[in-house]
C-alpha cells in the first residue's frame, strides 16, 4: 500500500505502466482501455479521473484522463511524472484549425506548443513562451504513424488558458505571429512538467473544428473517428 497522492489513488505504484496515455476526457480514456487493452484494471477514480492500466500487443500501458486546460493536466502529469515513475505521456486530444489547410479529422504530430500562460514560469522558472516535446517520442510516433499508413502532419500549436474569447478573431493575430496551426489547451504545460522532471511527453491531436470555416464535429462523431491518433500513441509505446 502507498501513500496516494491528492488526485491520483491507487494500491500499488507498479500498477501505473511507464507510459501513460492521456486524453482530456475520462470517459475517453475508458473508451480506449475498453476497445485496445487486453485486461484492463481501472487504478484511480478520484474525481471520476479515470485511469486503467492493461496490455496492447504485449506491452503494459496506462491510459488516464487528464481534465481540460493547463491547470489539470498540470497536477496530474506532474503526480504520475514525480511520484509513479511514470517515463512517457503522450496526450491524444482534439484541437481547433487556425488555418484553412487543415480539415476536420487531420491528425497532428505537435513540434512545438507556444502560450502566453505562466504556467511554466510559475512551475520552474521557464521563461520562454515556446515549448518543444520530446524529440524521442516524437520519433517514435512518425515510425508509428508510417508503419500504419496514417497520414500526420506536423507543426506548432497554441497551448490557450481561454475557450471563450470575447474577441473571437484574436487567433487570426496569433496564426500570423507565432505560426500556430491549432488551438488546445493542454500541451505546454504538460510539456513544461515533462522537462522539468527529466521525463518526456508528446502530443497528437485531431481537429475537431475549424475557427476559420466554423465546421465542428460532435461528440459522438469524435468518440468513433478519434481512433486513429490512439492506435499511433498505443502502436509506439515500448
Ligand atoms: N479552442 C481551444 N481548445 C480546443 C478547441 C478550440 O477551439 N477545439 C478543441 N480544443
Amino acid at each position: 500500500m502507498m501513500i496516494p497522492t491528492p488526485h491520483i489513488e491507487v494500491k500499488d505504484k507498479n500498477t501505473i505502466a511507464k507510459t501513460v496515455i492521456m486524453p482530456g476526457d475520462p470517459l475517453r480514456a475508458k473508451f480506449i482501455a475498453e476497445k485496445f487493452l487486453e485486461n484492463p484494471v481501472l487504478f484511480n477514480s478520484v474525481r471520476n479521473m479515470y485511469g486503467y492500466t492493461g496490455t496492447y500487443k504485449g506491452k503494459r500501458i496506462s491510459v488516464m484522463g487528464s481534465g481540460m486546460g493547463m491547470a489539470s493536466i498540470g497536477i496530474y502529469s506532474y503526480e504520475l511524472f514525480k511520484f509513479y515513475d511514470v517515463e512517457n505521456i503522450i496526450r491524444v486530444g482534439s484541437c481547433g484549425a487556425y488555418t484553412d489547410e487543415l480539415n476536420l479529422y487531420d491528425v497532428i504530430l505537435v513540434d512545438e506548443a507556444y502560450s502566453e500562460s505562466t504556467f511554466a514560469k510559475c512551475q520552474s522558472g521557464y521563461e520562454s513562451d515556446i515549448i518543444e516535446p520530446s524529440e524521442k517520442l516524437n520519433e517514435q510516433l512518425r515510425t508509428a504513424a508510417k508503419n500504419l499508413k496514417i497520414e500526420i502532419k506536423e507543426g506548432r500549436i497554441h497551448s490557450s488558458d481561454v475557450f471563450y474569447r470575447e474577441n473571437f478573431e484574436v487567433f487570426k493575430e496569433i496564426n500570423k505571429k507565432y505560426g500556430c496551426m491549432a488551438v488546445e489547451m493542454e500541451s505546454f504545460a504538460l510539456f513544461a512538467n515533462a522537462k522539468s522532471t527529466g521525463k518526456n511527453a508528446a502530443c497528437l491531436l485531431t481537429v475537431s473544428d475549424s475557427l476559420v470555416t466554423h465546421e465542428a464535429t460532435s461528440s459522438e462523431e469524435r468518440q468513433l473517428s478519434f481512433t486513429k491518433m490512439m492506435e499511433i500513441a498505443l502502436e509506439m509505446a515500448e
